[in-house]
Parts: structure tokens; sequence; C-alpha cells
């Protein structure tokens, strides 16, 4: 039997997304696209694509599934219990290099499998300290560095800001944080909730504990000039407390509010 008769099979018998049944191929394959279906159907394959289908009815993500995902063109392992990034953090990070030079200062609260800080380093190569709560976290996203060559990253163990007796100052303090409200979070049953870690989705009463956390907290570590970027749900918004600081929220490719930038300074150009 043909490889793709069997993976359109399989798709629509089963309900599965068919773009997830090609890059699982892709995976085991270890090939492009175009030459997956080039292959007949293997005993061996299809006893793999039999566990995938075992592991999508329990509705477990597919980066958990290969253990690896894309962000940005850049390889990341993502292994059970790190957050899996998405693709609204790219159009984060896209607007992140539009506020940055090489010779900027960038701390990361919160990077999970380091996508957004080795992006960074990737296209622009600024100064850059990455934190995570989680110690796992961050040893992941010190694999995914060394794995992409990426020397240049200083990865902390801490929760949100370094000691208040620092004299730290930063361009750009940058965060896709935990944001999900916890009377949300403990309805939701679905893989999100199931599957990725609580204390990368807990965004505590209304979901702005950190965001609003970072925000007061984050602007003694700016420079004069310097800005927080931050991912937020929309939901977030009438809970977000700016103080007197200055604020633009930003659109994803959706159409949804989803990026907030604040500085000291009136003057935000994106
Ligand atoms: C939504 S995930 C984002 C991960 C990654 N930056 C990305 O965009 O894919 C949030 C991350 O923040 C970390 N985190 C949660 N609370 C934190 C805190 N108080 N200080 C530092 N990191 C925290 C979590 O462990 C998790 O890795």
């Amino acid at each position: 039997m043909k490889l793709l008769n069997y993976a359109k099979e399989i798709s629509n018998k089963y309900k599965i997304s068919f773009r997830e049944l090609e890059l699982f191929l892709m995976y085991k394959l270890n090939t492009q696209r175009a030459n997956i279906y080039i292959n007949n159907l293997k005993k061996s394959l299809k006893e793999d694509i039999e566990n995938f289908i075992s592991l999508k009815k329990l509705a477990i993500p597919l980066q958990y599934i290969t253990g690896t995902t894309e962000f940005m063109g850049i390889k990341l392992l993502t292994p059970k219990g790190i957050f899996i990034p998405r693709p609204e953090t790219e159009r984060l990070v896209e607007i992140a290099l539009g506020l940055i030079t090489k010779d900027s200062k960038v701390l990361e609260i919160g990077t999970g499998t380091g996508a957004i800080s080795i992006a960074f380093a990737h296209f622009k190569n600024p100064t850059i300290e990455a934190t995570d709560i989680y110690i796992n976290a961050i040893k992941i996203a010190k694999i995914n560095a060394h794995l992409n060559r990426i020397e240049n990253i200083k990865f902390f163990h801490r929760d949100l800001f370094p000691s208040s007796t620092s004299t730290n100052k930063y361009d750009l303090i940058i965060s896709n944080p935990p944001y999900i409200p916890n009377r949300e979070l403990d309805n939701l049953m679905h893989a999100v909730a199931l599957y990725e870690p609580y204390t990368a989705l807990s965004g505590g009463k209304n979901g702005v504990e950190i965001i609003n956390n970072i925000i007061k907290h984050g602007i003694k570590y700016l420079k004069e000039k310097g800005k927080i970027l931050l991912e937020i749900d929309p939901a977030n918004l009438p809970y977000i407390d700016p103080g007197n600081l200055h604020f633009k929220i930003i659109k994803d490719y959706n159409n949804l509010e989803r990026y907030l930038i604040v500085n000291k300074n009136e003057d935000i150009t994106v």
C-alpha cells in the first residue's frame, strides 16, 4: 500500500490532523515533506503510526511526541514538562528585534525552551540574560542554546528579577509570562492543561499576577529609554495595571490584542 493512501485513510478514520501526521512522518523518516510519499508503507512504520494514533487519542501534543519543534526556523528540544513555544511568540520576537541592536542588553523572564533568547542571539546577538523559575526549563534552554551553537546567553534559575540590590539595567525586558487565569486553568481539561506545566500557564487571579509584577518591578531595571515587551491574552487587558507608565498595545496576526509595550517615556515607536 502507498504511504500517502494509508496516511489519508488514517487521518480521516481517526480525525487526526493530516498536517500533524505528515510532521510525524517527516520526523520518523528524517526527511522533507516532498520525500515522504515516495515510500511504500513498511510494517515498522505502520506500527509507529499506530503508536502515534494512540498518543493523539490522549491529546498529547505532537511536539511532546517527537520531542522537538521549530521556532522561527530554529530547531528546539521540547521534552514533556517544558512549555511548547507558540506561533504568536514568533511575532513577539519580530517586534522585539525591531527594538534592539547588537549593543542592547536584554533580559528575558521565563525562558522555557529558550526559544525567545535563542532567536535573539541568532538574529541580532545582543547581550542576553535568560531566566526561569523552573530548573528543568533552564537545563533544556541551555541544551537548546548549545545545539544551536549559541554561546553567549547567560541563564539564571530565579524568580523574576535579579536581587533588589542589583544595579543591572536593560534596554529590553521581554517575557511571554504565564497568563491564564487560575479559575480558567482549573476548568481547562484539554491538551494544554493536561500536558503543559502549571507554572508555565498559571497567571494567578485574572491571569495578570506575573504581568503586573513584571511591570511594577521591571521599570527600575530599565535604562532611561528601555522598554518592557510582554505577550498577553486579550482577556488580561482590563486587569493590567501600568501605573503612570506609558504603554502601547499591538495586535497579533489574528487581529487580537496580544503584545504590550511599556516604558517610562511617551515616545513608543515600533
Ligand atoms: C508561557 S511559558 C513561556 C516560555 C517561553 N518563553 C516561550 O515563549 O515559549 C512561561 C515560562 O515562565 C516561567 N515562569 C513562571 N513563573 C516565573 C517566575 N516567577 N520567574 C521566572 N520564570 C517564571 C515558566 O516556568 C515558563 O517556562
